[in-house]
């Protein structure tokens, strides 16, 4: 299943209107669906839009963790984040069963997997990827 470019585009948007000028985070999400996609090529059981999603949208729980505690962690981002990302998603009207997958996937990304989904395994590896630098 080839992914789809403009969908890309609009989750990039809508990453980068809620970010602001966060600078930072908007790198580390991009750099993230980076990895994301090359592992897809080797990972045809993935759904591309649920991967691309998760990858951009992993770590938007941090601003309303921040906002609200002063600090983020594994915790607060998965709790947070599900939320944001089905307000983004809803925005551009991604399909309610993807973003359903998309919600699972970032409030499970930092602790032990509770749900099978290859796109949570390959969001996962390219978060860690990133995250060593
Ligand atoms: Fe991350």
């Amino acid at each position: 299943m080839p992914s789809n470019p403009i969908l890309r585009a609009q989750i990039v948007r809508a990453l980068i209107q809620y970010f602001e000028s966060d600078d930072r985070r908007i790198d580390h999400a991009l750099r993230v669906l980076h990895h994301a996609e090359d592992a897809l090529a080797d990972s045809p059981e993935c759904d591309p839009d649920i991967v691309i999603a998760s990858a951009l949208l992993h770590d938007v729980g941090i601003k309303v963790s921040e906002e609200k505690h002063g600090h983020n962690n594994a915790k607060t981002q998965e709790q947070y984040g599900p939320a944001v990302a089905k307000d983004l998603l809803d925005s551009i009207s991604f399909p309610a069963e993807k973003t359903a997958i998309v919600m699972n996937i970032i409030g499970n990304h930092h602790s032990p997997s509770r749900f099978d989904y290859p796109e949570l395994e390959v969001l996962k590896k390219a978060d860690q990827i990133v995250n060593r630098g």
